[in-house]
């Protein structure tokens, strides 16, 4: 007895520990309440999440394609990070009226900027449908017949919730296809910029402070949601209005400090905390380093050229950006898996559940063989996984093949719809017109990087599994470089000047499009991904994701002590922790919180990441940090706690103990990237921008303070 409740406690230890976890927010009353209250939470569960009364989910937002952002005034001003709002600014910016590098502030509602394609997404209910998903399955089914039973059901039980009213609705899965939820939601689609700080505040630090603590930028920016006179959501429109939300959170000026609670409430997008030891071998020993040895040649490249003047600076910022985050975070990842044995310790979690079911041999049976199976796929698996990569990482990685990608998506419409088939020729076109011919490109820095990544392609890429016209291709042309001159030579995609021509009637130059040399590559080797490599990888994918399923299964019915949260799936979750330090390298600790003192010392080391406007440092000297200064009178820029966050997380409010602003999460610290696979308590911090000094960049900085005027303060 003694040894099976110590075994529980390993077990059970090793799958949730304190702070882990990313709860289900209307599961909060029944899973965690008491375990917050313990932690210090002094409001009810209601006032996290209720259907029937206003409450904080009602000021959490999707904002755009994958960051958070919360309500923080009743007219419908909200906040988020300036690297969710990066690609809005960008969109608005020339090169003359440069919104990244000067930052822009409205001084009136009549100046706040709509932006194009923007969206802003609250969740109006949540809903277990799992029984509804479930309906109609026959335990004589294949693993085939019960996907496409379950796909049918969730999309009637979509359609369902949408009928005859103005919400959207989806269906997502938890624990691997356990559980099933309805969202149903209200998307807002006039969305203006209302602020931002310049680039170098905003992404003070640039690459070499991203993913690290300790931190100084600034990174938020505000923007308006705009509704119809009847407070719902509509096109732009010069006669719509702020929008009046149901709730909007009260903001504190009186910080946090080391143990206080903290919860941040927010949509984080992906983690995979339930991975074997096969998985996580594979991630952490090809995918990661393969993808970031890629990545680290595109990044030179791109520097080498945005370095060059503000057009290209303001045409690859964006995607720099993107393509850097993850290239570093896969790297701090891989370091803290060896760093900890991750291997090893999934192992131990693997036998140890095999021990618990000792005393039902029926059951240490199916799932010892389970492990095998696992064991068996992954090794099919990653051969696959890698031609993949190749093919993404490398090929995908060149403008030129994305462009003609894009376009035999486009054709394809095209053909169907001369044929007089059901299309979505218009639709697609539509979605492509932004990037053919490509608004951020420039053909030198893509054919340096066209030719850098063949380079690598034919050296990583045995020749019997290279896509064959490809390899015919390098044989004529003799090598990567003579190619890559050739296509850029002679294909009319990758030259902006032609390619506007051809695109202004694509319908009638279609066939001219088709005999275009980049063209002619890229179906090829979309061709031979789609038969070579795709079907098999999808086939394992199944496979894996249903052995996923039933051993999540298995840890459900054995780890009775703890709650197993799902993983992140890009849906509305609570995660609790308190504000904490953490020792890093041996010797070295780091205190929980930044000061403004801090941003002057590393602008002082004159090295470019670093720099910030004049400005900012007059106002350093005048120390004028009025009430948003701390107790010792320093401006606090950001503090770090225990919270389980993760991508998608940016831009989440992080609150104290009764439910008010103290932040915006927007990072994670290098050694705890690792968090996505394996939480650690010990060293996993999210890092939150201190919300006095975003309000001192409104006030101070940019002169904005009338904005300050419509937030219920508390001081
Ligand atoms: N690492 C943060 C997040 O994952 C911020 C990324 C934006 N900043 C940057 N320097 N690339 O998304
Ligand atoms: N910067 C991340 C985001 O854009 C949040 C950091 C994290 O991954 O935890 O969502």
């Amino acid at each position: 007895m003694k040894n099976k409740l110590l075994l529980l406690l390993v077990l059970g230890a090793s799958f949730v520990k304190a702070d882990e976890g990313m709860w289900m927010p209307q599961l909060i009353d029944a899973l965690n309440f008491k375990d917050m209250k313990k932690n210090g939470f002094k409001l009810s569960a209601q006032q996290i999440y209720s259907i029937n009364k206003a409450s904080m989910k009602d000021a959490v937002a999707i904002f755009g394609g994958g960051c958070t952002a919360e309500v923080i005034s009743n007219k419908g001003l909200i906040l988020t990070n300036h690297h969710c709002g990066f690609s809005s600014i960008v969109g608005l910016s020339t090169v003359e009226n440069d919104y990244l590098k000067n930052g822009y502030f409205a001084m009136n509602q009549s100046q706040e900027i709509f932006c194009k394609g923007l969206s802003v997404t609250f969740i109006k209910r949540i809903e277990d449908v799992t029984a509804k998903v479930m309906m109609n399955l026959n335990p004589a089914f294949s693993e085939k017949q019960i996907d496409s039973t379950t796909q049918v059901n969730m999309k009637n039980i979509e359609k369902e919730a949408k009928k005859d009213n103005h919400y959207d609705a989806f269906v997502r899965p938890f624990y691997y296809g356990n559980d099933y939820y309805l969202f149903v939601t209200e998307v807002f689609k006039d969305i203006r910029l209302v602020g931002a700080p310049p680039e170098s505040i905003g992404k003070f630090g640039g690459e070499t402070d991203n993913w690290v603590w300790p931190r100084h930028n600034a990174d938020f920016s505000m923007f308006r949601i705009y509704a119809n006179s009847k407070n719902e959501p509509s096109e732009f429109s010069a006669d719509n209005v702020p929008y009046t939300p149901a709730y909007s959170f009260p903001i504190s000026l009186k910080g946090a400090e080391k143990g206080d609670f903290t919860m941040v409430y927010g949509f984080p997008g992906r983690t995979q905390e339930y991975l074997t030891s096969y998985a996580v071998d594979l991630l952490m020993n090809q995918q990661d380093p393969v993808r970031v040895k890629i990545r680290e040649i595109r990044l030179n490249l791109m520097a080498e050229d945005m370095k060059k003047n503000d057009t290209l600076h303001l045409m690859y910022a964006n995607r720099y950006a993107g393509v850097a985050n993850a290239y570093k975070k896969w790297s701090g990842e891989m370091l803290g898996l060896k760093k900890t044995n991750a291997i090893a310790t999934k192992k131990k979690m693997e036998a140890d559940f095999l021990k618990q079911l000792e005393n039902d041999p029926a059951k240490k049976e199916k799932y010892s063989s389970l492990f095998k199976q696992f064991e068996k796929a992954y090794a099919d698996y990653a051969p696959l996984s890698l031609q993949y990569d190749y093919f993404t990482e490398c090929l995908l990685g060149v403008d030129g093949f994305r462009m003609a990608g894009n376009l035999m998506n486009v054709f394809n419409e095209l053909k169907k719809k001369q044929a007089g088939r059901d299309n979505k020729f218009a639709l697609v076109l539509k979605e492509s017109t932004p990037y053919i011919p490509f608004k951020n490109f420039n053909k030198l820095t893509d054919k340096k990087l066209c030719k850098a990544m063949l380079d690598v392609f034919v050296k990583e890429v045995d020749k019997s599994l290279m896509p064959s016209y490809l390899d015919s291709l390098l044989d004529i042309y003799k090598g990567p470089d003579q190619l890559t001159d050739f296509l850029y030579n002679n294909s009319s995609i990758v030259d902006n000047q032609k390619a506007k021509v051809m695109y202004a009637d694509l319908e009638k130059n279609a066939d001219l499009y088709e005999h275009d040399p980049m063209y002619m590559l890229t179906s090829a080797i979309y061709a031979h991904y789609q038969k070579a490599v795709i079907p098999q990888i999808t086939y394992y994918e199944h496979e894996i994701a249903d052995l996923q399923r039933e051993y999540m299964q298995g840890l459900r019915e054995t780890i009775k002590d703890k709650k197993l949260y799902p993983d992140a799936n890009g849906t509305l979750r609570v995660t609790y922790g308190k504000v904490a330090d953490y020792k890093g390298k041996d010797g070295i600790e780091y205190r929980h919180y930044t000061t403004l003192d801090g941003l002057v010392e590393k602008n002082s080391t004159g090295e470019e990441d670093f720099y910030v406007k004049p400005r900012l440092l007059e106002l350093y000297a005048k120390k004028d940090f009025g009430q948003y200064a701390d107790k010792s009178g320093h401006l606090r820029t950001a503090f770090i706690g225990s919270n389980h966050t993760t991508g998608g997380n940016s831009g989440s409010p992080v609150l104290n103990a009764k439910g008010e602003l103290i932040g915006t999460n927007f990072d994670r610290n290098w050694e705890g990237t690792m968090s996505d696979i394996m939480y650690n308590p010990a060293f996993c911090r999210n890092i939150t921008l201190d919300v006095r000094f975003t309000l001192w960049m409104v006030d101070k900085y940019a002169g904005a303070g009338y904005l300050l005027n419509e937030m219920k303060l508390v001081k």
